[in-house]
């Protein structure tokens, strides 16, 4: 079967580089002869029919903007059998052959079930967690690394004006990348995430008092959302060490910014080998990385696979963070 029209469209959180994956399937499909729809609000827009019939100008400028110029939405329709043959349904009826997905796990396992209702689905991992198993990077987690890093910088000054400890959550529910990193950038003294159980007394306190003895005066903690109780952890660190401590949450503010150069780059690789799936006939696929390399993936074996944390780079922490 030839490809003649495909669609993309983005779903989920948002993240930087989206935008510079959603210029890379329009113009890789574009100037390959085929017509492209930008669909409005992830799912929602392939439901009703919103979308933008694109051409190369379509995407100029956007690629070093933040958010994502087609809209982001999570489609509790879409996520019934219902919503899923009325969203094919009407991709027939806009004779849309495939359709690119930019988004994380729920926006694939939608990619999944669309392709099984007979439209073929390419899954792009698009998420400033870096959560995806099948996928060692997703685009818009090298930004939010740096937003974050930029943010406990600042942090930083006015924790070390007062001799105080900060402790900083970022974002991240099910997965401690971002903190870990962040966590090194930053000097962290201790650094929690879901995926390693701590003792709170030993690895926070007794961390704390340790390099205290050693002539530090103030310190930053950074602990992951799937973690959470910041306030509550700065509340006892203050108690037990009498050392004045004020917590943070980052939130959303990592969630936005210019997107740095990789993830630029490697949002333009994925879009390109997405488009280039689809034109070889094939569905039910997700672009990924692994070892720096573009490859990809069957959608289903992908979200079997599991997520593996880099325990090497957190001992890395544990040892030079003191
Ligand atoms: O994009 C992933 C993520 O940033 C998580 O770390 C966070 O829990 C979630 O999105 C928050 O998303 P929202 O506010 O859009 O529901």
């Amino acid at each position: 079967m030839s490809v003649k029209t495909i669609a993309v469209l983005t779903s989920g959180g948002d993240a930087p580089g989206m935008n510079a994956a959603v210029r890379a399937v329009a113009r890789t499909a574009l100037t390959s002869g085929m017509r492209v729809f930008g669909v409005r609000r992830g799912y929602n827009g392939l439901l009703n029919g919103d979308v933008i019939d694109m051409n190369l100008r379509s995407v100029s400028d956007i690629i070093h903007h933040g958010g994502t110029m087609l809209y982001t939405a999570r489609s509790p329709e879409f996520n019934t059998p219902e919503g899923v043959k009325k969203a094919a349904d009407m991709c027939r009826q806009m004779e849309i052959d495939g359709v690119v997905v930019i988004g994380g796990d729920g926006s694939f396992r939608g990619a999944r079930d669309l392709t099984n209702a007979g439209i073929n689905c390419i899954g792009i991992p698009g998420t400033i967690d870096n959560d995806i198993a099948c996928s060692e990077y997703t685009i818009g987690y090298d930004t939010a690394m740096n937003t974050a890093m930029e943010m406990v910088d600042r942090l930083r000054d006015t924790t070390e004006s007062h001799d105080r400890c900060s402790v900083v959550e970022v974002m991240g529910r099910r997965c401690g990348d971002l903190a870990l990193n962040t966590g090194i950038a930053v000097g962290a003294t201790t650094i929690l995430v879901p995926e390693i159980p701590f003792d709170f007394e030993k690895d926070v306190i007794g961390r704390m008092l340790f390099t205290q003895k050693t002539g530090k005066k103030h310190f930053i903690i950074v602990v992951a959302e799937g973690v959470g109780g910041v306030s509550e952890i700065s509340k006892r660190i203050q108690e037990s060490t009498g050392i004045e401590s004020r917590a943070t949450i980052l939130g959303h503010v990592q969630r936005g910014g210019s997107p740095t150069l990789r993830d630029r780059v490697v949002a333009s690789e994925m879009g390109n080998r997405a488009v280039k799936l689809l034109q070889e006939g094939l569905g039910n696929r997700v672009v990924a990385m692994s070892d720096g390399k573009i490859v990809d993936y069957d959608i289903t074996v992908a979200l079997s696979m599991k997520r593996v944390f880099n325990k090497e780079l957190y001992d890395v922490a544990l040892q030079i963070s003191i």
